[in-house]
C-alpha cells in the first residue's frame, strides 16, 4: 500500500471526570483526577477533557485550576454556553473549549447542541473564546445544517456526537450502525470541506473505536467513561494504551504508515 501522508495524525483526549465522580462518592481526595491525568499522559494520551458542569457533579473549580497548571498537555474544557462557564474559561485559559448542551436532568450529554436553532446565543460565547486564544470546539450532531452553522460563526472546531453510533452498536443493529457510520463519514467529508477541523467522541469503546479512527479527515477523538470503567478491571496506564494501540492501527489501514 502506498502511504497516504495527507491523512493525518489522530490524536487521543482522554476525558477523566468520571475519576471525579468517584472522587465525590466519598467527598474525599482520592482518587485524583490530576493524577488520573498523568498518567493518561503517560500512556499515550495526547491531551486531557474535563467537563466542567454547572452542577459540578464531578469535575470542580478546582479541579480546573489544578489540570490548566499542572498539565503537560493540551486541557480541553467541556462547558455550556452560559456566562459562569465563559467567565471560568477565560480566567483559566484552557488550550481549548468545546461547547456542549447542557440539562441538569440528563445523565451525561445527550444530544448535540443545536447551532442551526442558536445561532445568536452562541456567537457571542464562541467570539469571546477566540478573542482570548482559546480554541472554539462545538460539539454536534452529524447533520449538515448543524455544521453550516458551527462554521459560520466562527468555530474553529467541531466535535461529532458518536453517541447514536455507539449505540447502534450495542443494540447489535447493524443497519442502523452502518447508517450512523454513513451519516459521520459524511459529516467529517463536509465539515473538513467547510475548513473545520473535526474531532468525535461519546460512548466510544474497545469495539466501536476503529470505524472511526478510520474516517480520515477526524484528528481527535475524546474518550472518557468507557476508559474509566476498564481502569477498574485492568488500570488506567493499561487502558488507555489499548485505546490508543487501536487507534493506530486503524489509522495505519488507512495511511499505509507504519506504526512506530
Ligand atoms: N466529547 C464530549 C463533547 C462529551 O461531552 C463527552 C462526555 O462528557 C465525551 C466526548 C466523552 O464521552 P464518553 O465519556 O462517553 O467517552
Amino acid at each position: 500500500m502506498t502511504p497516504n501522508f495527507e491523512v493525518p495524525y489522530l490524536r487521543l483526549g482522554v476525558n477523566i471526570d468520571h475519576v471525579a465522580t468517584i472522587r465525590n462518592a466519598r467527598g474525599g481526595r482520592h482518587p485524583d483526577p490530576l493524577r488520573a491525568a498523568h498518567l493518561a499522559v503517560e500512556a499515550g494520551a495526547d491531551g486531557i477533557t474535563a467537563h466542567l458542569r454547572e452542577d459540578r457533579r464531578h469535575i470542580s473549580d478546582n479541579d480546573i485550576a489544578r489540570l490548566k497548571a499542572e498539565l503537560t498537555r493540551p486541557l480541553n474544557l467541556e462547558m455550556a454556553a452560559t456566562d459562569e462557564m465563559l467567565s471560568i474559561a477565560l480566567r483559566h485559559l484552557p488550550y481549548a473549549c468545546c461547547l456542549v448542551p447542557e440539562r441538569r436532568e440528563e445523565r451525561t450529554t445527550e444530544g448535540g447542541l443545536d447551532v442551526a436553532g442558536g445561532r445568536q446565543h452562541l456567537e457571542r460565547f464562541v467570539a469571546a473564546l477566540k478573542d482570548s486564544g482559546i480554541r472554539v470546539s462545538l460539539f454536534i450532531e452529524p447533520e449538515e445544517k448543524q455544521i453550516e452553522a458551527a462554521a459560520a460563526i466562527g468555530a474553529d472546531v467541531i466535535e461529532l456526537h458518536t453517541g447514536a453510533y455507539c449505540e447502534r452498536a450495542l443494540e447489535e443493529d447493524a443497519k442502523g450502525l452502518a447508517l450512523e457510520m454513513e451519516r459521520l463519514r459524511n459529516a467529517a467529508r463536509i465539515a473538513a470541506e467547510a475548513g473545520l477541523e473535526v474531532h468525535a467522541g461519546h460512548g466510544l469503546t474497545y469495539n466501536t473505536v476503529s470505524p472511526v479512527a478510520r474516517i480520515p479527515q477526524i484528528v481527535e477523538l475524546n474518550i472518557g467513561h468507557f476508559l474509566i470503567g476498564e481502569a477498574i478491571f485492568g488500570g488506567l496506564h493499561s487502558a488507555v494504551r489499548r485505546m490508543r494501540a487501536l487507534m493506530d492501527e486503524a489509522r495505519a489501514s488507512v495511511t499505509g504508515r507504519k506504526i512506530a
